[in-house]
This record gives structure tokens, sequence and C-alpha cells, in this order.
């Protein structure tokens, strides 16, 4: 069995992607998370007695720990979910996404560059064959990013390629294009063997409340007001993080190292749609909630400075040279959501407490 080094395999969609590996026993997992505000154990409660999941509590910053965890486990892969990963706390507090996805993500590349290294005695692997995906490859490093670095998009342009040049727009979309470029000059400069995949909106089970989705859904639960930046016209491709982690999985097998895969929903909506859309499964699912009509509580709120008005997603490329496609359409994606979160009232009550309430206050309170 191989072995991964998941970086930040605690939050939304490294846990999925953990307990996925785990389910269909693809390799033994290195889990190694800071436990930040999104971090949450609960996510990996059902592997608490697996012996082939190793939770690490650290930094991918910290040189000497991640170099101790290269030895003593040789890692098959790294995965590096790690980062900060919002958007709005980024436009409030950008030096923690500068130390996290720009300073960690080079740590942890400069630790892997020696290490594979000292594995394969530095020989480099053919970059641009097919038949050399990275199922042969001796290690990968597989850096997780996101459609954010190729900047906005009007409403009749064509959606990013892989070759769409970066354009990032809020300190978030600044620092992991940063550690984008990091990722491609390892490959291009040293030889290291790595992808980086750039994906659009996901959603799904165990995704923090301060996202879209979530947030919405757990408003509407509550009574609460559901927050709707700007006019509400502002699209996003949304991505079911079953279909992301499937496509990871895809990439980790067949990928070639040196190329970068776009991975998408082939799902672009408005967000008041979505929230329209999240209503209206509510009113279903609940069809004694004191709440209904859910759609009453949609509230419009000041706009995100510099907020994006459009991403899609082309990924032709994906589809044609690894055989992948999303399996959920928008519509099974938000119900198998919202059931989830129904499902789940302990961990929403966990995460509920502390430092989610602390941002509702700081993020919410100058919109109104
Ligand atoms: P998340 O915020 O839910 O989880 C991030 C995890 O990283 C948390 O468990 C956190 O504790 C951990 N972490 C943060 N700093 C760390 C550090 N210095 N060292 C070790 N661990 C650290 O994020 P997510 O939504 O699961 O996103 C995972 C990755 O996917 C991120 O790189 C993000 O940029 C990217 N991405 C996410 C989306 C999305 O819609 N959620 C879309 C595109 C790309
Ligand atoms: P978000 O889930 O923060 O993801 P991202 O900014 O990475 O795309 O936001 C998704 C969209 O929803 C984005 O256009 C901002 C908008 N939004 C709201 O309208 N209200 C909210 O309370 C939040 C959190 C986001």
């Amino acid at each position: 069995m191989k072995t991964y080094l998941v970086s930040g395999g605690a939050g939304f969609i490294g846990s999925n992607f953990v307990l996925k590996c785990r389910e269909r026993a693809v390799a033994r997992i290195i889990n190694l998370d800071k436990l930040t505000y999104a971090g949450n154990l609960q996510n990996l409660a059902g592997l608490h007695n697996d012996p082939d999941h190793v939770f690490i509590h650290g930094d991918i910053a910290d040189d000497a720990l991640v170099r101790n965890l290269f030895e003593k486990y040789a890692p098959d892969a790294v995965i590096n979910f790690a980062a900060e990963s919002h958007v709005d706390r980024s436009i409030v507090s950008p030096e923690d996404f500068i130390q996290t996805n720009v300073v960690g993500t080079f740590r942890l590349l400069q630790a892997a560059l020696d290490y594979w290294r000292g594995r394969s005695g530095g020989k480099s692997q053919t970059r641009h064959s097919f038949s050399d995906g990275a199922g042969s490859a001796s290690f990968l490093f597989l850096h997780i990013s996101t459609d954010e670095v190729y900047g906005s998009l009007g409403q009749d342009d064509p959606p990013f390629k892989e070759s769409t040049p970066y354009a990032p727009n809020s300190p978030y979309a600044a620092s992991k294009a940063a550690s984008d470029h990091l990722v491609r000059a390892y490959h291009h400069t040293y030889g290291l063997p790595a992808i980086v995949t750039n994906c659009s909106n996901n959603y799904g089970p165990r995704q923090f409340p301060e996202k879209l989705i979530p947030l919405i859904i757990l408003n509407g639960l509550k009574g609460e007001q559901m927050p709707v930046y700007g006019d509400g016209q502002n699209i996003r491709d949304w991505l079911f993080v079953d279909d992301h982690c499937d496509a990871l999985l895809r990439v980790l097998e067949r990928g070639r190292p040196g190329e970068i895969y776009n991975i998408g929903g082939d799902c672009e909506r408005k967000n008041i749609d979505i929230v329209r859309d999240i209503c209206a499964i509510l009113d279903d699912l609940l069809p004694d909630s004191p709440r209904r009509p859910h759609a009453s509580l949609i509230a419009f709120v000041k706009d995100r400075p510099g907020h994006d008005r459009r991403y899609a997603m082309d990924c032709a490329k994906i589809k044609r040279e690894l055989a992948w496609a999303p399996s959920e359409t928008l519509e099974s994606g938000l119900l198998k959501t919202v059931q989830w979160y129904l499902a789940n009232p302990e961990w929403v009550e966990s995460v509920q407490s502390g430092e989610y309430r602390r941002w509702i206050e700081i993020n919410y309170e100058n919109r109104r």
C-alpha cells in the first residue's frame, strides 16, 4: 500500500479526501494539520481505530517537523490541502494567508525536494509523456489550488483554461497564486514531480459554515438572516466535494507531473439562485418548520470589497486525459449536503461555538 502525506486533512476537502482514501484502502495516510479554526478532528472521527491513519498536529511551515515526517514515513506522495482558505478573512487579516499559503508551501516544497532527491538519487523523470503518469512516478507533490487565481470573468467570456493567465484579485487568491508559482518553479527548475490542480467552489459535508452554502443552510435552520453580498448576481462554478476527491485520486493515479488540471462541476450558478435553491430544499425537508418559507430570511447586504463577478471552468483536459467527469448535479449535491447538515447536529453544534461565532460578529456587523 502507498503512503500519502496529506496536509490540511482535518479541514473540509482534506477530511473528505482522507476518509475516501481510507474507505477504499488507497493509501496509508499521514495527516498533518495545524488545527486552525477550520481544522476539526470530528471530521475524522470515523478513523478513530484505523491504524493506517496517523494524525500529526503541526504546521507545514515547521521545517524540522516536516523533514522528520518525510524521513519517518517515506511517503509516495504529498497532497497539500493546508491553507487559509476564506476570501473574507483574507481581506480582514491577510498575514496568516502569506504565512501558511506562501511560506508554508515553500517549506513543504523544499523538504519534499530534498526527500525526493535522496529517494531517487535526484534523477528527473520524463515530464511530458502521458504514459509516464504519476502512477508510475517515484514521488509526486500534488498541490490543491483554486480557480480564483485566474481572476474574474465577464458575462460572455469563455471559462478559465489551464493556460489562462493568472490575475488574482483577493489576498487569498494572490497567496494561492504565489504558492502555485512556487510549485511550478520547483518542477521546472529542479525537476520535482509536481502537479497543480485548480478547482472551483466545493460544497458538501463537513464544510465550515463561513462559506456560502453551509452558512445559508445553518442560518435557515436557526431562522437567522441569509446574507447575500451585493446584488447576488455573482456567479460561481460549484463542485461537489466527493467529485473533487475522485478527480484528485485520478490525478494521483494517472496525472502527468508538470501539468495543471482544472477541476469543476460544470455548474455555473448565481449566488442568489443557489440561496433560493437551498431555501426550497429546506422548505421541502422541513414541512413543519416555523421558518417556512425560508426565502423570507434572504437579506441583501453590503458587498465584499473587490468581489469577483464570475468564475467558470473549462475541464476538457482532465476529462480527456484522465477520463474524469463530475457525477453530481447541483440539485443532487445540494440535497445531499442539506441532508448531511440535518443529520449531524453534534458537528454543527461544535463548530458553532467559539471561533465561528466570533467571525460572524466581525464579518457581518458592518454589512447591515
Ligand atoms: P479548510 O479551510 O476547510 O481547511 C484547511 C485545513 O488546513 C484546516 O484543517 C486547517 O487546520 C489546516 N491548516 C491551515 N494552516 C495550516 C498549516 N500552516 N499547517 C497545517 N495545516 C494547516 O479548507 P478547504 O476548503 O478544505 O480547502 C482545502 C484546499 O483547497 C485549500 O488549499 C484551498 O485553497 C483549496 N480550495 C478550496 C476550495 C473550496 O471551495 N473550499 C476551492 C478551491 C480550492
Ligand atoms: P464563499 O463561499 O466565501 O467562496 P468564494 O469567495 O471562495 O467564492 O462565497 C461564495 C460566493 O457567495 C461569493 O460570491 C461571495 C458570496 N457570499 C455571500 O453572498 N454571502 C455570504 O455570507 C458569503 C460567505 C458569501
